[in-house]
């Protein structure tokens, strides 16, 4: 293994750098599309960046366009239009020159084969493999939908009435569909393309190339738009937890049974009727957090805790006097830091990799399982930079609620009114709990509403 710039690099991802052209028309979820796949890469590591057109647009001076703004007649436009994504290719370039970028996005409508194929000679100038990725819907439902989910609130119609903003963007699908030529299995035959057709109703994939290329194909097309929303609760107080031990398999202390038998209110409180089904991790004390709850349990070895290898069933003060040097680099390096015989964090993000997959396919999940697990896929939904991820405060007895959305994930935290000690060890002290003013730090990463049941 191999740190850059506090990146990872894998044999199959070394000086490979790829570019996901957007395909389609407005309203089709490209955005949404680009910045999970952002989202997602940067969580494993993998130095990933949308380059946005339409901002780019935005700042070449057209805010504000109406429709016949991207009617391809209109001459002045397309001077402007071309400005804009021959800047974002500009930055997109001098990302992976000087960031050593690795997967950029260039999201924009890319509807034509003439500019396709400027944007695919670019690529091969710069030893960068181009790989399409168009997103095809006709469900004129889903397209309303996501026109007043999104574009009536989007900077171009700032202040506009949204009936009116409506009818125009309406306006400027139709322009783009003058001209609008999609990928195809004979014209676009030898490129590296994949079609999301009405999400992923039908996936087309041609000439994928590479590990990574075939990483971001499967996770695209694992992807739904359905409303749902995902839980997340560490298990109840633990005789450890008590004790200031980590790992083990201990059983829960009572005030840790008490939560696991208020956890179905809870949960009820906050879900109301739905399905949902919840996961749990092989420890005793997640499953005996999630006893009471009155749906489908799976049990996933991937959930279970962060292994402490020799130090397991320690306290942190008997780690620092025992392994001061160990103590001491874990405390700088928290994300990569392994022990010894056991994980890093890294190790465990690399594990959880077929639970994100699995969590996109999904509908209404609880997941019951520990505090570096938890940390990691609160992570990867919050967008949280690795590095401050281990830092995470995720107390225990709180539910916490996430709701996907368009552009983000909206967060609740549900705090039951049962006390327990905290498992929270700041940097540099064997001790634990949380001072009010480190709480403040990293709390800004939680920066979500939180109520009380
Ligand atoms: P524009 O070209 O105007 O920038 P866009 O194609 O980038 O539009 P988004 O802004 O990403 O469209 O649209 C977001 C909406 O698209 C969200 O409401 C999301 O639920 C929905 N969406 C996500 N994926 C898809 C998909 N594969 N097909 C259709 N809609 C989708
Ligand atoms: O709504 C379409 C849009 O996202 C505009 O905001 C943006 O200017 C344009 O697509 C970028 O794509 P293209 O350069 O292909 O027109």
């Amino acid at each position: 293994m191999e740190t850059k710039m506090g990146f990872y690099t894998v044999s199959n991802v070394e000086n490979m750098r790829i570019c996901v052209v957007m395909v389609g028309l407005p309203a089709r979820g490209k955005s949404f599309i680009s910045q999970k796949i952002v989202r997602y890469l940067s969580w494993l590591s993998i130095r990933a960046k949308c380059f946005n057109v339409g901002s780019y647009r935005r700042k070449a001076g057209a805010a504000h366009p109406s429709a016949d703004f991207f009617d391809s007649s209109n001459k002045e436009a397309l001077k402007v239009r071309q400005k804009a994504v021959t800047h974002a290719i500009e930055d997109m370039m001098k990302w992976y020159e000087e960031e050593n970028g690795v997967v950029a996005i260039l999201d924009a409508t890319n509807s034509t084969r003439e500019r396709r194929e400027w944007v695919l000679r670019l690529c091969r100038e710069n030893a960068i493999e181009p790989m399409f990725l168009e997103s095809w819907c006709d469900d004129q439902d889903m397209i309303l939908r996501n026109i007043s989910d999104v574009k009536t609130s989007s900077p171009d119609y700032e202040g506009m009435d949204p009936e009116a903003a409506t009818q125009d963007f309406l306006r400027r699908i139709s322009n783009y569909e003058k001209v609008y030529e999609p990928l195809d299995r004979d014209n676009d035959k030898d490129l590296t393309f994949v079609k999301l057709i009405n999400v992923a109703q039908e996936v087309i994939v041609n000439r994928i190339q590479s590990y990574l290329e075939s990483r971001v194909v499967f996770y695209v097309m694992n992807l739904h738009i359905r409303p749902r929303c995902i839980w997340l609760s560490r298990h109840g107080e633990s005789v450890y937890n008590v004790e200031k031990k980590i790992g083990g398999d201990s059983s829960l202390s009572a005030r840790g049974f008490q939560y696991a038998s208020k956890l179905p209110e809870i949960v009820r409180e906050s879900a109301g009727d739905v399905n949902l089904t919840v996961w749990t991790s092989t420890l005793c004390r997640t499953q005996q957090t999630a006893e009471s709850l009155p749906y489908k349990q799976l049990q996933w070895k991937a959930l279970d805790e962060l292994d402490a290898g020799v130090c397991d069933g320690m306290t942190y003060e008997e780690i620092e006097v025992k392994y001061p040097d160990d103590f001491k680099a874990r405390d700088d390096d928290k994300y990569e830091y392994r022990y010894p015989g056991g994980e890093s964090y890294r190790d465990v993000v690399i594990r959880l990799e077929p639970i994100i997959m699995e969590l996109e396919r999904q509908e209404n999940i609880l997941i019951v399982t520990h505090q570096a697990v938890l940390r990691c896929i609160y992570a990867y939904f919050m967008n949280v930079p690795q590095e401050e991820s281990p830092w995470m405060s995720i107390p225990l007895h709180t539910l916490i609620k996430l709701e996907p959305r368009a552009y983000g994930t909206e967060v609740t935290r549900i705090k039951a009114d049962i006390p327990a000690v905290s498992t929270y060890k700041e940097k540099g002290t064997s001790k634990l709990g949380e001072s009010s003013a480190y709480a403040t730090k990293y709390r800004n990463l939680l920066n979500e509403p939180s109520k009380s049941a």
